[in-house]
């Protein structure tokens, strides 16, 4: 059995568009055309961590220099995203990062590769199953000032965690039991998807427009009234260097602000999440009507609007509010109150936009957990299609979706969003997703050399440079993550290991063509 044996490119491509070699009854099925695709990565897009992380980026990192953290993680996510544009165009086949690197490295990295992407669907979904119970949590609690009784305030957090019950002097905290909301919204989310694509494209169609939307609104009241005493702080830098707060160091000898680690550079590790799933639009290339143009189209739009709209908000934000008062986990609601104050306008509008901000949240948090939670069953039909996992290539008859795929997700990010402690996922989702980024990067130059002649309807253009610099810029990030991150990294692949050897290895479709 040959551990690294690739498999061919060309039938791949061939098989992906002959409907008579999809499995199941009728496979996938083409629907969603460039505008769906877009929405898609959108939706995927912006979440958690332009409405949550922002804040702390701000207030413990890079200060109004934010802006320039959201600059250095669009160019690495450009990188990345020219290469899945390229390689979605070619190899439009469900299963992106790990189907490209079946062709380019082998068998065992492919898994190893389809193993690490659960990391950043399945696990970003239950990450941002969390977010979106937190902010239910907030609206009722802080916004509508409902105190719920502890017994009830304990099923919006896992056994793991604590919840604060009531405001200033009356608050208190109970022990998380099991995060209900978190829960229910996979549940409803992978109801949604067993359903159909393209109902699913067309809810979250629906709430991309709704938070983009707010988003703009939000841009449009405060750029109005940015105070340059919040944004030039300074004071020693001319021009747009003043953004960056000058470096203060601690008496244990760490360092923050400036432009290095501990200030712009780390605030663009943690604003990284941010632009976690423009993806995932890959994983639908089986879905598209016309992959080979359209995904591309999906993959770079959606990465550039949502680049534009977070170096926008970034600026508007830190303009509004000093960055000392952004650590907050609602950092776009604290945005929108400093707008409101500003403008002089009464408690009525104030509590009106509050609403809204957190609606726009609410729904830019569930169309994440949608999408990341499609990539996952996409990527799970695309490995049992391989033989390396039962069952999950099946389809349903009648809405041609890869339901026990979705069944099963949809029960995984209920379980663990439901129970499991959070500390553990957030910084998974970011290591996992940056291997998955390493391998697409290279995989670009080495299918240069090794099938020059396969048509590429998008090229990247320099791929030995921006491969080789995306590559080298996602492995400088992993390596400012925490020694505890690397570690749970490498147990979670020890694990895709013994399951590969026990089940992958003797039931995978390449090995048993190789072996008759
Ligand atoms: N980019 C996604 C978010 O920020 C994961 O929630």
């Amino acid at each position: 059995m040959k551990l690294f044996a690739k498999k061919d490119l060309d039938t791949v491509v061939r098989e992906a568009h002959d409907p008579n070699l999809a499995e199941g009854h009728g496979g996938l099925k083409r629907t969603l055309g460039a505008a769906q695709l877009t929405a898609l990565g959108i939706g995927a897009i912006i979440g958690a961590g332009i409405f949550s992380l922002t804040g702390g980026a701000a207030a413990h990192h890079a200060g109004p220099g934010v802006a320039y953290s959201f600059v250095l993680g669009g160019i690495l996510c450009a990188f990345a995203g020219l290469c899945y544009a390229e390689l979605a165009s070619m190899i439009p086949v469900a299963g992106s990062a790990y189907a490209y690197s079946y062709t380019t490295m082998g068998e065992f990295i492919a898994w190893i590769i389809g193993w690490d992407l659960i990391l950043e669907y399945l696990f970003g979904a239950i990450a941002v199953s969390n977010s979106w119970s937190g902010y239910v949590y907030s609206v009722i609690n802080n916004t509508l000032g409902i105190r719920l009784a502890d017994g009830l305030a304990m099923f919006f957090r896992g056994p793991f965690e604590e919840v604060t019950v009531g405001v200033g002097e009356a608050a208190h905290t109970v022990h998380g039991v099991w995060n209900v909301p978190a829960s229910v919204v996979a549940l409803l989310c992978a109801a949604i998807l067993y359903r159909g694509i393209k109902e699913s494209a067309w809810v979250n169609t629906l709430i991309v427009v709704l938070k983009v939307s707010i988003l703009i609104v939000f841009i449009a009241l405060g750029v109005g009234v940015i105070s340059a005493d919040n944004l030039f702080v300074n004071h020693e830098a001319s021009g747009l260097m003043a953004l960056v707060p000058p470096v203060v160091v601690d008496a244990d000898g760490t360092s923050h602000f400036g432009w290095g680690l501990g200030g712009v550079l780390t605030g663009a590790g943690v604003v990284f999440f941010a632009y976690i799933g423009f993806d995932a639009v890959s994983t639908t290339a089986q879905e598209a009507k016309n992959p080979k143009r359209d995904l591309p189209i999906g993959i770079l739009s959606s990465l550039v609007i949502c680049t534009i709209l977070y170096i926008v908000i970034a600026v508007t934000l830190t303009g509004v509010v000093h960055y000392t008062d952004l650590g907050v986990p609602d950092p776009i609601a604290v945005g929108i109150d400093a707008i409101v104050r500003l403008r002089g306008w009464d408690a009525g509008p104030r509590a009106w936009f509050t609403g809204a901000i957190k609606l726009g949240a609410l729904a830019g948090l569930t169309s994440v957990v949608l999408v990341m939670m499609l990539g996952q069953t996409r990527v799970f039909y695309a490995m049992a299609s391989d033989g390396l996992l039962p069952w999950f290539h099946r389809t349903h008859p009648a809405y041609n979706t890869p339901h026990i795929a979705t069944v099963l997700t949809g029960v995984a990010v209920a379980v663990c969003g439901g129970f499991m402690p959070m500390y553990i996922v957030g910084e998974l989702v970011s290591i996992g997703t940056l291997l998955a980024f390493v391998l697409v990067c290279l995989g670009v130059p080495i299918l240069r050399r090794t099938n020059p002649n396969t048509p590429r309807p998008f090229k990247v253009p320099a791929p030995w440079v921006v491969g080789l610099c995306g590559a080298g810029s996602c492995l400088f990030v992993m390596a400012g993550l925490p020694a505890d991150t690397w570690i749970r990294l490498l147990v979670w692949l020890a694990l895709g290991f013994v399951i590969y050897f026990t089940y992958g290895r003797k039931n995978s479709v390449l090995q048993r063509r190789l072996a008759a």
